[in-house]
């Protein structure tokens, strides 16, 4: 990059994540003290394509810091993934005079970002995804705060499991990843996490850990389901026709995705995004800022796209060991 960087345009894009709005408003902040312009792109991607924007000064990001969701709005763009697509995005950029686009996602809004980079346009990326998914950072805006709405409603099921002494399955988000469901299985006390990462063996992971926790004592019991390795409700018939026990399934939902982001998620927010910004106005690009052992590193966008993350099965490891069988 060798111009210097006077207006940037900044979306997010994918499912929306806590934290999201503190990111927007680090890099509208972070713009405006360097003396840059800030254009917010509505929708995504496909807000790019339309021209859907809002010049952004101080006052349009004041008191989002502490607001879930997302002050831009979100949508997954198909339009975008076809070259017509990006060329209108292209075409936008050129109107508005954007220099460089701040593109706030998972790893949908990452593979935009070096489609859109390719054809010219500076991009940088932030991770957020309640999901924790994204293969080059260590942690992705909004996983805190969905493992504390997922706690705190879990916590609330498990009083009513525990006076009535039923069974409980509870389906968690991560369609792909079970970062989510295992976080939370172990702040819960599960009697069983499931996780797309390990192939469901029935007897194994589920009725096993059951009977065990019944002889250790327990007459209610909690089975953490994330939605990518199983359906709660069928998990749940499953056990009644195997152990004859009654229970009763909850699936969380997207009330997961909602809600005041917590601390973490807030100053990780708005370190990204000054990162970001930082980048930019110091004549670097096309690469995301990532969390590498507890730091900030900028790593270009294709080999993020190619890093992958592998749930730490320590943790599973864990939750083995707590259950196990032991004396009072
Ligand atoms: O990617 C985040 C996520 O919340 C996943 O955990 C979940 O499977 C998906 O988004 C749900 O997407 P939608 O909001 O389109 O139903």
């Amino acid at each position: 990059m060798t111009n210097a960087v006077k207006r940037i345009g900044v979306l997010t894009s994918g499912g929306d994540a806590p934290g999201m709005n503190a990111a927007v408003r680090a890099v509208v902040r972070t713009a405006l003290s360097r003396g840059m312009e800030c254009v917010g792109i509505r929708r995504g991607w496909s807000g790019l394509i339309n021209s859907d924007f809002v010049m952004l000064g101080a006052s349009n990001v004041r008191h989002i810091l502490s607001r879930g969701g997302t002050m831009l709005y979100t949508a997954r763009s198909e339009e975008f993934k076809t070259p017509e697509g990006r060329k209108k995005a292209v075409a936008t950029c050129r109107l508005l005079g954007l220099d460089a686009i701040v593109a706030i996602g998972g790893d949908g809004t990452f593979k935009g970002a070096l489609e859109l980079s390719r054809l010219g346009v500076p991009v940088v990326g932030i991770p957020a995804t309640i999901d924790n998914d994204i293969g080059c950072s260590n942690y992705t805006i909004g996983f805190d705060t969905a493992c504390n709405t997922a706690v705190e409603c879990i916590d609330k099921l498990r009083d009513t499991m525990q006076s009535h002494e039923r069974c409980s399955v509870v389906e968690v988000m991560g369609r792909h990843a079970g970062f989510l469901a295992l976080y939370v299985g172990l702040s819960v006390g599960a009697t069983a996490v499931l996780i797309p990462e390990v192939e469901l063996d029935f007897q194994r992971d589920v009725v096993a850990p059951i009977q065990k926790a019944r002889l250790n004592g327990s007459t209610h019991f909690m089975i953490v389901v994330a939605e990518g390795s199983g359906k709660a409700t069928e998990i749940g018939a499953q056990i009644h026709e195997t152990l004859g026990i009654d229970p009763r399934v909850t699936i969380l939902g997207h009330i997961q995705r909602g809600g005041s982001p917590t601390a973490r998620d807030r100053e990780m927010a708005c370190r990204m995004g000054y990162a970001a910004v930082t980048a930019l106005a110091e004549g670097r690009g096309n690469s995301v800022i990532c969390t590498q052992e507890g730091r900030l590193v900028e790593i270009p966008i294709e080999e993020a796209l190619k890093m992958e993350k592998h749930l730490q099965m320590d943790r599973y490891e864990v939750l083995e060991a707590l259950q196990a069988r032991m004396p009072d």
